[in-house]
């Protein structure tokens, strides 16, 4: 028998993304393979960004932020590796490994932790196991730990194609342009602290199984896509923006008709929306955009973006506002 292949020690580093058009919901079908209902397109975001080793272990262990995890949260993460591992072709069982992640961002917060995370762990995992992949073929991978990761494997503008394979090897992302196409900003505004109180993935299954508005999320979906990749061409902000709000407010549209209700928003994440609208008429234009979460994300010309910023400071419940460029490809490189 063929003795197993040592693994390396590997770190990765994937920065997160924020969907201009919202991924929401799964495609009936295996659930390990994690295949989205619809297409998404994203800006991945500078500084904001997961760092993750994979080394060898004697057993597996994973530690983020310092703090060794163990549960739910780590199963995740190994059963990750585990499908890294069997996409490397290796006939032995995965060696252990130790995982350490860390996050320069608010993790579970509806800011995209999982994106980063899956991306920069699928990127360490494959290169520690010496599985060479291209690109798209490794964003089919970050998928199935995260749908949103997958987008996070390049900088700039990413596009993650709904495919329409049942084994989802047409699922895969692409870059449409990089993060010097356009001088765009996003200003994060928070309107909490503290994890989001439902889960993606629960969140997405409730909409699916209970929301009389899933079919119609899911049917109106391509077109937005096509109209948000024209608008980027064109480097046309009102049409982008336009595209961004409609995406988000089905979205939610969809999550608030699920029984039982899933309301992400509060109070302020509806005044920062409410006066977006009303600078828009002063000629400040910001878009909002908002996952899983009750943060707003801001679309603006970078030009813009002190004076947006400065003025969604002063609405009643934020607390902070953030501003954060379009960001670079994610990296990987072999240390031992
Ligand atoms: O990748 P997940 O399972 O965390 O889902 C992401 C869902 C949204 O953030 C709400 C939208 C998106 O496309 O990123």
């Amino acid at each position: 028998m063929k003795p197993p292949a040592p693994i390396h020690t590997a770190r990765a580093v994937a920065h997160a993304n924020i969907a201009l058009v919202k991924y929401w919901g799964k495609r009936p079908g295996a659930a390990d393979l994690n295949l989205p209902a619809v297409g998404s397109l994203s800006m991945t975001l500078d500084r904001l960004r997961s760092e993750t080793v994979v080394a060898p272990g004697e057993r597996d262990s994973f530690a983020l932020d310092g703090r060794a995890r163990a549960g739910a949260e780590a199963r995740k993460v190994y059963e990750h590796l585990d499908r890294v591992w069997r996409a490397s072709g290796a006939a032995s069982p995965r060696p252990g490994c130790r995982v350490e992640s860390i996050n320069h961002l608010p993790t579970a917060a509806g800011l995209a932790s999982s994106a980063s995370g899956f991306a920069a762990l699928t990127l360490a995992a494959a290169a520690a196991f010496g599985l060479e992949l291209d690109r798209p073929r490794l964003s089919g991978l970050a998928r199935r730990g995260s749908g949103s990761a997958a987008r996070s494997l390049w900088g700039g503008f990413v596009r993650l194609d709904r495919g329409a394979r049942d084994d989802g090897e047409d699922c895969l992302a692409r870059p449409l342009y990089p993060a010097d196409h356009w001088a765009l900003r996003l200003l994060v505004v928070h309107t909490a602290r503290g994890p989001k109180p439902i889960g993606s993935t629960d969140g997405m299954t409730r909409c699916r199984e209970t929301s009389p508005y899933f079919d119609a999320w899911v049917a109106t979906s391509e077109r937005d896509l096509d109209d948000a990749e024209a608008a980027l061409a064109a480097r046309d902000l009102a049409a982008l923006g336009e595209v961004v709000e409609r995406s988000m407010f089905k979205m939610h549209a969809c999550m608030m008709a699920t029984r039982p209700p899933i309301l992400y928003w509060n109070g302020a994440t509806l005044a920062v929306i409410h006066a977006l609208t009303a600078l828009r008429e002063e000629g400040l234009s910001g878009f909002a955009t908002s996952d899983a979460g009750p943060h707003v994300k801001v679309l603006c010309a970078a030009a813009d973006s002190e004076r947006l910023a400065a003025r969604l400071a002063d609405v009643a419940g934020v607390l902070e506002v953030e501003a954060v460029d379009p960001g670079p490809d994610a990296s990987v490189e072999v240390l031992a």
